[in-house]
């Protein structure tokens, strides 16, 4: 199988690795991909937004399957050009994606399908929003209702901050989204659909906010990891009865089958389980913990997603490792990203057992120094028997890295790996 690879990340490069991994897969590209991705494919220079160029290079390329990483290509309707094109693409049309594209949708799709999330109301002027925040009440939750890359929520106690946010997406001609405030912990779950089947990963959980005991703004995700033993263990049956499979047929209802990643973003409240959001697409980081756990050859179950055949695949195989994601960011990330620091030790890094290396912001320099090209610049995974191992190992691993002016946090998976060793401590 031929497949080519739409985005420039590291959850594009987790999804590479995988295909890498997959003997069922014989060629690999990427447009347009970075340095890590270049590594296991074929990179193609391109714009992964621009849905007819991607299609052309699909056909040219004779490619089995496309799949399509990010957001911003599907909400421009990259999938629907490669579709069009007689081509097998993983992830939605545009129509589907807009569960992600705009948190209104979003939302009365959740009300049509009865699924359980935060009570909204959507502003459009500005009388709209100060009655709005004085119905919640703090702490006060704001969001942009398009696409912000992951930074257009506000979540404060202070009035004065949450009517400045939703002022400024007012002056940007955007709608504002206020809605109740969820307490209690968060999961994703990436659920694999082909429109009609809902196949259930196992569920992750993210670390967004940008330093350690989560200070800071919110960011694209600074680590994330896999499994989740403080999770009640019907979550997944829960999310997918509750959550995506309600999703799921509303949309094909509506003539709009949702096909690709459901990422259901979902908060375990003191009433019980909520969506928080849903994306259209895998979540960074923790796809990269989320697949290194798989043990299925992946490119069948995204061929018979993109096939509307996922109802024939057999049920997926998981390591019972833990796997630890630690992102490290660039000087100034999330507020800004230097560029140009050089890179070092990753080499070393993948030296360490258990330990792999993902690249999102790389790039190489003119005499083929690896360069910091963004906020998010690696992913470093570790994976180990416990989520502590696992740590270790992802911690050690990133020690070997230098970039002058990053920075990470050091609590990711901190807290659930001291509750594991407390069960474990426990039952003996
Ligand atoms: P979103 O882009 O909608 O996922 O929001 C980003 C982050 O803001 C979420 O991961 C939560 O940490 C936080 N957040 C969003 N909505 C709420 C809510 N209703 N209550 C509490 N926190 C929220
Ligand atoms: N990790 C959050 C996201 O991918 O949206």
């Amino acid at each position: 199988m031929k497949v080519l690879i739409v985005g420039p990340g590291a959850r594009e490069h987790a999804i590479a690795r995988s295909l890498h991994l997959d003997p069922a897969v014989t060629e690999l590209h990427a447009v347009p991909g970075n340095p890590g991705i270049g590594q296991v494919a074929t990179l193609h220079a391109g714009d992964a937004n621009d849905g007819a160029s991607v299609a052309q290079l699909a056909t040219s390329l004779g490619v089995d399957l496309v799949v399509v990483g990010p957001e911003a290509p599907l909400v421009a309707g990259v999938a629907d050009a490669v579709r069009d094109a007689g081509i097998p693409v993983f992830g939605p049309s545009a129509e589907a994606a807009m569960l992600e594209g705009s948190k209104a949708f979003a939302k009365e799709i959740m009300a049509a399908a009865n699924v359980p999330t935060a009570e909204p109301r959507i502003c459009t002027n500005r009388v709209v929003l100060d009655a709005a925040l004085a119905e919640f009440g703090a702490p006060y939750v704001v969001k942009d209702d398009g696409l912000a890359a992951g930074k257009g929520v506000v979540v404060t106690d202070v009035l004065d901050e949450a009517t400045a946010h939703g002022q400024a997406i007012l002056d940007a001609g955007g709608t504002v989204v206020i809605e109740e405030y969820l307490d209690g912990p968060e999961v994703s779950l990436f659920c694999i659909c082909d429109g009609a089947t809902v196949v259930p990963l196992m569920p992750a959980q993210d670390f967004k906010r940008a330093y350690d005991g989560d200070e800071g703004l919110n960011t694209g995700g600074m680590g994330a990891y896999t499994p989740l033993p403080w999770a009640p263990v019907d979550v997944v049956d829960e999310v997918v009865k509750h959550v995506a499979q309600p999703t799921i047929d509303e949309m094909a209802r509506r003539g709009t089958p949702f096909s690709g990643v459901l990422y259901c973003g979902l908060a375990l409240t003191s009433k019980g389980l909520r969506v928080v959001e849903f994306n259209a697409r895998f979540g960074d980081p923790e796809t990269q913990s989320v697949l290194a756990r798989l043990d299925t050859p992946l490119g069948a179950v995204l061929l018979a997603a993109a096939e509307n055949r996922l109802h024939e695949i057999d049920p997926l195989v998981w390591s019972d490792d833990a796997f630890v994601t630690v992102v490290l960011a660039s000087h100034g990330y999330p507020e800004s990203a230097r560029k140009g620091d050089p890179i070092t030790g990753t080499e070393d890094a993948e030296a360490v057992e258990g330990a792999h290396v993902l690249h999102a912001g790389t790039a190489l320099d003119a005499d083929g120094q690896l360069v910091a090209a963004g906020g998010r610049v690696l992913s470093v995974i570790g994976r180990g028997e416990s989520l502590a191992d696992a740590r270790n190992v992802a911690y050690e691993a990133l020690s070997k890295i230098s970039l002058p002016g990053s920075h990470h946090r050091t609590d990711i998976a901190l807290v659930a790996a001291q509750g594991e060793a407390n069960a474990r401590e426990a039952r003996a």
